[in-house]
Parts: structure tokens; C-alpha cells; sequence
């Protein structure tokens, strides 16, 4: 375990990293996001050290709520969602230095109220500080608070030469392509591109960062990571929660839009592209956009097309009967849309030219777990043909991102004993036995990155428009076909059976992970 020490925040920065003073502001502040994820990350970097001298933390919402109302909500959310208990020491300190001012999105006297909090802020610290805003609310208002942002000259404060303002914006960041431009206009005639931190969490999970260190620090993948060794790759990000209480926001999306169009191509983004040429955000998000540029068009049309959706019906989940999607609360009797989506891609460029990427995301399925498996081709069968005696299995390289963090390679290996017979092992490598657990949850690294100024695992305005200009066609077609062709599974199951046909027309069939 590691040292539970509480560290004086209020005496200084990282040993190793540095925000200058900051107020940061959450749009959006009673929100599911900000009680169960945002307040708790910070909560845990003032635990870790890792706030500046000056830091402030403002909730900003419709509500009339006093500070001191605020400050409770705050400490029950972090006794209910954070990764560690709060102390009195910590939260003593944290406490008076949250805030709250109330307002609407799209009353600009409301952010020029926010401007004179933090004016008296700095006014009674006698320094300036840098302001971070994270933008927590629902889609329909992103576009006024970036405007009033504009308006009220909050997003071109500058603290110095490098501390401009910054703003976070949370998903979704559009829902189609269209939208998404559109987005980006707004954002980009208030902010300039190195101010926005567009954020997909899956980015601050640790094992996602770990892939560039495992496939850039060590030698030996990057010689084999390419088509002349790699049969196919399949990204799996499955859930095993439902719907839960999202219908409101998940019948407008559906899983393509929740979770493929953003995490799984995330995580394929980072699989698939070139080393970049140094580890600085623009040369890794250089690489990532090169990578889904080379993603060839879906073909959607024929007995076999690239994409297939599906929904849950009833099955049993932990043991337990449960009700199929349709059912669900506050979903449409006759609801088209899709709790699993499942993608064929081909990435056409000198290293993946005829390497399937294949990529799978939904709700009710058997078990949560996300991973990305590698899977090599087979050797020569000239010495060792599958047999009886000879049972071989494909060697398959699997970064598990969650639960069970890990890496593990699948080899075959010779069962002791007299005559040669051989067996698959597995070799794991396990985070929580080397590492222990209790690491940071992604909103931590993340809210962190963009104090710093660190836009490294944030997504880029170019890649954001590349990956929706790809998924797109797929959420048009399947909004004309309605219901037509939506295939359904058992809850609790690994998914319908359109998704095993699109492996199988290739000889290839999902790993069960
Ligand atoms: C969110 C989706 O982005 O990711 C949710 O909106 C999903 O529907 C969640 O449940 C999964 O995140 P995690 O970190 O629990 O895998």
C-alpha cells in the first residue's frame, strides 16, 4: 500500500510537478459528474500534494445554493465516492476554499458575478490565478457558457506568459460530425486550441497510459507490431451495468455514440499509431489523427456489413433475473436504440495494411471488462500441428485496462513428462501484485494534466472531428433502418450473433476475456 500520509497541500507543489495558483470553476456542479468523480479527484490531489499553495475550487450552477451548503454537499461526496476517506486534516484545509455562485448558463451578468468572485479572490491573496473551467453540463449548454465565457472576458485571462485560462469540456463533444464542427467553432472563437482540454476519461485510466510506455520503452513489440506479424487486433470495452438511470440522456445516444466513437477508438488510436517523435501532446496527437485518417470508410451496405448493433433482452446478471432494454425505465416501448455496437476496421497504411481491428462496447453483458488483444499470427505448422497431443493456441498479447489490471501473453509450452505433448500457458503480469492497489482514478491524472497545461491525453479538435467523420455513416444508417435489423442478446451473455459474424466471414472469432 502506498503511503497514506496526508500531504500538506497548502505548503507547496509536487516534488515532481507544478500548477501555478488556480481557481478552478465546474459547470455543472450538482451534477452526477462533479459528486461522484470530479470533487473526489481533487480532493485527492490536495491529499497527494499536488495542488498549488492557491488553490479555490468553485461550483457553478442554476441553483441558489450558500458556499457553506456547497461545502457539505462537497464532503459527502467524498466520504461516498472517493478512492480514500477524508481527513479532517485535508479537508479542513480544502473546505473554506470551496465555493459557490449561482447562476444561468446563458446570463452573462451570472459569469460577470463569477469574474468578481475570483477578482476578490485575488485580491485577498494579492496574486493572480489561473482559471481552469470545467464544463460538466449537459450538450444543450455547452455552446452559451463558452459564449459567456467569451462575453465576460473570463476565458482570456492570462497569468503570466504561459497560464492562460483553460476549459475542460466533458462528452459528449457532439453527436455527429456536423455538430461536433460545430462545437469546435465555438470553442475555437473564444479559446485558442491550447486553452481547450477535451476530455475522454479513458485517457487518465493508468493501463491506457501504460500502453505507450509498454509499446514504447521496451524493444521488443515495435518489430513485430505490424502487419507481417499481427493477424488482428479486438478492442473490447464490455459493461456489465445496464441503462441504470440514464435512459433521459442514453436513448439520445446509444452505445456508438457513448462509447465507441470516443473510448474504443481512443484505445485503437493508441494500439495503431506510428511511434511519434517525441511524447509532447502535439507529436502523440499528431500521430492519433494520422492513424484514424487511415481508417477506411465502413461499408455498411450488403449481407455483410461492418457494423452491427443489438440490444439487451432479459437474462441474469450476477445470478439475478433482469429486465430486457425495452423495458427499462423512461425508454421508448418501440426504442431503436443500441445497448452494443461492434466495429470491422480496416487501416489502410504500410504497417496494418490487412490487419482487422475489431472493436465491441455494450451494457448487460457477462462480465466488466476492458481490454485490447493482440493476436499473432501462428507459426508454421511444419513442426507442431494442432492435435490432440499438440493443443496450440494463438500467441495473444492482452493489455487488461480493467477490472484486473495487467498484461498478459498467451504461449504454448511444452506439459512436462515423458512424451512431448504441448498446452497454452498464460503469463500475467498483474498491477496490484506489483504495484499495489489504490492508484489514482482517471479524473485525477486528468483535472492535473490540465492545471499544467498538459494536453497529452486530451483529445485534439482535428481527432475528435476524424473519429465522428468515421462513425457518422454508421448512426445515420441505422437511424434510417429503425428497428430493421437490430439484433438483440441476453443479458449477461457476450452479445448477439451478428457481432460473432463479423469475425467469423474472417476465420476469426471474439476472444472471451
Ligand atoms: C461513460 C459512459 O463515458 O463511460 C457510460 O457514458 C459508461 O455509459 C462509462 O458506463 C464507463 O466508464 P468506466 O470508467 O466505468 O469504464
Amino acid at each position: 500500500m502506498a503511503d497514506e500520509t496526508p500531504h500538506p497541500f497548502l505548503h507547496g507543489l509536487s516534488k515532481h510537478r507544478g500548477s501555478p495558483p488556480t481557481v478552478v470553476v465546474i459547470f455543472g456542479a450538482s451534477g452526477d459528474l462533479t459528486a461522484r468523480k470530479l470533487i473526489p479527484a481533487i480532493y485527492n490531489l490536495a491529499h497527494d500534494g499536488l495542488l498549488p499553495t492557491d488553490f479555490y475550487l468553485i461550483g457553478f450552477g442554476r441553483k441558489p445554493i450558500p458556499d457553506a451548503e456547497f461545502q457539505q454537499i462537497a464532503a459527502g461526496a467524498i466520504k461516498e465516492f472517493s478512492r480514500r476517506e477524508p481527513t479532517a486534516d485535508v479537508w479542513g484545509r480544502l473546505a473554506p476554499r470551496t465555493l459557490y455562485v449561482s447562476g444561468g448558463y446563458d446570463e452573462k451578468a451570472a459569469f460577470d458575478r463569477l469574474g468578481d468572485r475570483i477578482a476578490g479572490l485575488e485580491k485577498e491573496i494579492g496574486q493572480q490565478l489561473q482559471s481552469l473551467f470545467y464544463i460538466s453540463t449537459p450538450p444543450t449548454v455547452f455552446a452559451p457558457i463558452i459564449r459567456n465565457l467569451g462575453a465576460s472576458g473570463l476565458a482570456a485571462r492570462h497569468l503570466g506568459q504561459r497560464h492562460q485560462s483553460k476549459v475542460i469540456i466533458e462528452k459528449p463533444f457532439g453527436r455527429d460530425l456536423a455538430s461536433a464542427q460545430t462545437l469546435n467553432r465555438e470553442l475555437t472563437a473564444v479559446f485558442e486550441e491550447s486553452q481547450v482540454f477535451r476530455i475522454d476519461h479513458y485517457l487518465g485510466k493508468e493501463t491506457v497510459q501504460d500502453l505507450l510506455v509498454q509499446r514504447f520503452a521496451n524493444s521488443i513489440f515495435e518489430p513485430i507490431w505490424n502487419r507481417n506479424f499481427i493477424d488482428h487486433v479486438q478492442i473490447t470495452v464490455a459493461e456489465q451495468v445496464g441503462v441504470e438511470a440514464r435512459a433521459g440522456y442514453y436513448e439520445q445516444s446509444g452505445c456508438l455514440r457513448d462509447m465507441i466513437q470516443n473510448h474504443t477508438m481512443q484505445l485503437l488510436a493508441l494500439t495503431a499509431m506510428e511511434p511519434p517523435v517525441s511524447m509532447d501532446a502535439e507529436s502523440v496527437r499528431d500521430e492519433k489523427v494520422k492513424v484514424l485518417k487511415a481508417i477506411q470508410p465502413l461499408r455498411l451496405d450488403g449481407p455483410d456489413p461492418d457494423a452491427a448493433r443489438a440490444q439487451y433482452g432479459e437474462g441474469l446478471i450476477g445470478g439475478k433475473p433482469v429486465k430486457g432494454y425495452l423495458e427499462e425505465k423512461d425508454v421508448a416501448p418501440a426504442s431503436a436504440t443500441e445497448t452494443y455496437a461492434a466495429l470491422r476496421l480496416r487501416i489502410n497504411n504500410w504497417r496494418w495494411q490487412g490487419v482487422p481491428f475489431y472493436l465491441r462496447s455494450g451494457k448487460h453483458l457477462a462480465r466488466r471488462v476492458s481490454e485490447i488483444a493482440v493476436r499473432f499470427k501462428r507459426p508454421p505448422g511444419s513442426l507442431f500441428a494442432e492435435s490432440e497431443r499438440f493443443q496450440l493456441a494463438p500467441n495473444t498479447l492482452a493489455f487488461q485496462i480493467q477490472p484486473d489490471e495487467g498484461l498478459s501473453l498467451v504461449l504454448n509450452a511444452k506439459i512436462p513428462g515423458l512424451e512431448t505433448r504441448t498446452q497454452p500457458v498464460k503469463m500475467n503480469f498483474k498491477y496490484a501484485t506489483t504495484f499495489g492497489s489504490n492508484t489514482p482514478e482517471a479524473y485525477e491524472r486528468l483535472v492535473l494534466d490540465a492545471m499544467i497545461g498538459d494536453g497529452t491525453l486530451f483529445i485534439r479538435g482535428d481527432e475528435t472531428e476524424r473519429s465522428w467523420q468515421l462513425i457518422t455513416p454508421i448512426h445515420e444508417k441505422w437511424a434510417a433502418q429503425g428497428r430493421t435489423g437490430m439484433d438483440t442478446y441476453a443479458s449477461g451473455s457476450w452479445g448477439p450473433k451478428t457481432a460473432v459474424d463479423l469475425l467469423s466471414v474472417n476465420g476469426h472469432n471474439w476472444r472471451e476475456p
